[in-house]
């Protein structure tokens, strides 16, 4: 009787195991075929997404994806991990996307703009400390810059850049403009543009932002910076309000499609003075799991462990490039703005003077086993155009 009663007792649980086996099983195979093939169906990155939710505190699915995407980057990469010294330049910005906290609407932000030369000065403190790559990121700011419009004060000053340091890569990160204008930044010396979609969803897309700006424009953006050469950065936020698994199957088959150079992710985290303020943080798990399915999908992209990341995990630099990512992207600007380009609550580095950071991230990657190199960190593929 007791034995009967114990084998009762226990087809529930050995059924809910089996179930979880699975589950497992399916996410497993889906891993493995992304690996194997780069790709998945919409309802297979469903399942996945999906899947992985519904399997919390399971967290074998996470370090399967993890150490598998990891060995992809080291095949790629090795040990290497490429840096950008990265200029916070102006914080107005035009825009007023409600998970931003350079939002227009945001008059507690103080705007800041950087002179030519506090620019070049960074440079030339970054190129001492051993950055080949500079990335000018600020909110979409039409100026002016002293007599200059904004598009040709940034003209102007990555032609600047170029000439000063003619061995290094600019980057540009300053939203959405013409394709004329991408032209004339191209034309001046700039290679590589950052430009997240933040997300593929249409009604996502609409949640996220006013009325005045469309997913339609963006996607325009991200094509013509492809077509002109650009090396191009896409990329979202996880977690953002809103989200589900099928807005991220969207990104995932976007981010194919587009075949961007470079991928940024990180965790939306909310800001105090936007209208996203009570809304919760995205998880460091959560990004995680989306940049190594990332790394399976495109296996030589250039993927940055964000201080988005690092900001809600102590750790999560480290933790971004053993998951897969290849690139940190430190903070060059002079520390008297940094507290003022605040995208996010919390963000970390706004004290530290560039050395430090770049000291203090030197460090890090060593105690995981990696190293900082000093290199442009082109995408593999890219052609050279100087
Ligand atoms: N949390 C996380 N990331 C943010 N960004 C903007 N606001 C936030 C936020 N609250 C990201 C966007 C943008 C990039 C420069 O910073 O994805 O593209
Ligand atoms: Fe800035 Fe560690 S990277 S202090």
């Amino acid at each position: 009787m007791a034995y009967q009663q114990k084998l009762f007792l226990s087809r529930p649980e050995e059924t809910a195991q089996r179930n979880n086996m699975n589950e497992e099983n399916i996410l497993v195979e889906l891993t493995e075929k992304l690996k194997s093939t780069q790709h998945l169906d919409k309802d297979e990155w469903i399942s996945l997404f999906d899947g992985r939710k519904k399997d919390q505190g399971n967290r074998d699915i996470d370090d399967y994806i993890g150490m598998t995407a990891r060995e992809i980057s080291v095949e790629h990469f090795g040990h290497d991990v490429y840096t950008r010294g990265l200029i916070e330049f102006t914080s107005f910005c035009r825009n007023d996307c409600y998970y931003c906290g350079l939002r227009s609407s945001n008059k507690n932000a103080e705007r800041y703009r950087l002179t030519k030369d506090q620019i070049l000065e960074c440079c030339r403190q970054g190129y001492d400390l051993g950055f080949r790559t500079f990335v000018l990121q600020g909110g979409e700011d039409p100026g002016p810059f002293g007599n200059m419009t904004g598009d040709e004060w940034i003209t102007d000053t990555v032609r600047s850049i170029r000439s000063g340091w003619p061995d290094c890569a600019v980057t540009l990160s300053v939203g959405e403009r013409s394709r004329d204008i991408y032209q004339k930044f191209f034309d001046a010396g700039a290679e590589r543009f950052l430009l997240r979609h933040e997300t593929a969803d249409p009604a996502h897309y609409r949640s996220l932002h006013p009325a005045s700006l469309s997913l339609e424009n963006r996607l325009r953006c991200l094509r013509d910076l492809k077509d002109i050469g650009y090396q191009t950065g896409t990329g979202f936020m996880v977690g953002s309000p809103g989200q589900n698994s099928e807005c991220l199957a969207e990104d995932m088959l976007f981010i194919e499609e587009l075949q961007p150079e470079m991928i940024g992710i990180g965790p939306f985290v909310p800001h105090h003075d936007t209208p996203f303020a009570r809304e919760s943080a995205g998880t460091a798990e959560d990004t995680l799991f989306c940049l190594s399915a990332l790394r399976l999908m495109m296996p030589d992209a250039l993927i940055p462990a964000t201080t988005a990341l690092g900001t809600i995990l102590p750790d999560g630099r480290e933790r971004g490039i053993l998951a897969g990512a290849n690139v940190i992207m430190p903070n060059l600007s002079p520390v008297s703005v940094r507290k003022k380009y605040e995208l996010y609550d919390n963000k970390i580095c706004t004290g530290e003077e560039a050395a430090e950071c770049r000291g203090c991230l030197e460090r890090r990657m060593m105690s995981i086993g990696y190293s900082i190199v000093v290199s442009r960190g082109d995408h593999p593929r890219a052609g050279r155009r100087y």
